[in-house]
């Protein structure tokens, strides 16, 4: 069949501040891509405690606001967009539940995390929150391939 991996679902993955940090940013890629998703978008970031708030909107209030968004902007992030059949599903599978004393061993989370709030990664939780999530860090164009078909790529 025909699999354009620019058309297939996609999901946000952030590398937070500890994975940068610990230089397991190899480790993590190819857990992902041992699943068969496809990276169609990365780059290198560092966001400000303000960015974060916005990021996180919905959990204003929680008792660990402040301290997941003065973790995040601590330091630079890996962010990452991954195409695949069931992206959002495989990237939740794989992170593991949120507090890695909880998650799966062989989850990134239970293999890597460390106490919170240090748990290696986010993976969008949604069809919809990948959507918001992935146009809060890329821009999209669209390619034309000759006059037949076009492809999105982020930038
Ligand atoms: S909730 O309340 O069930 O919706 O929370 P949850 O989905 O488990 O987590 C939402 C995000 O908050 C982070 N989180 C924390 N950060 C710091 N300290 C503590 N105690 C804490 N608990 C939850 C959690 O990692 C989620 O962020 P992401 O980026 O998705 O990992």
């Amino acid at each position: 069949r025909c699999y354009n991996i620019f058309m297939a679902e996609k999901t946000l993955v952030i590398y937070k501040p500890d994975a940068v940090r610990r230089n397991i940013i190899g480790e993590i890629t190819t857990l992902f891509q041992d699943r068969g998703l496809k990276m169609v978008g990365a780059k290198l970031g560092w966001y400000s405690r303000e960015f974060w708030e916005e990021f996180y909107a919905e959990h204003k209030g929680k008792d660990f606001f402040e301290r997941l968004v003065n973790y995040m902007s601590s330091g630079p992030i890996f962010i990452t967009v991954w195409s695949g059949d069931d992206a959002v599903r495989v990237g939740r599978q794989l992170a593991g539940a949120t507090d890695p004393l909880q998650a799966d061993p062989g989850s990134i989370r239970g293999r890597y995390g460390l106490p919170m709030p240090m748990n290696t990664v986010h993976c969008s939780d949604s069809l919809e929150s990948a959507e918001r999530e992935i146009s809060l860090f890329f821009k999209t164009t669209k390619f034309l391939n000759g006059n037949k078909t076009s492809f999105t790529l982020l930038c």
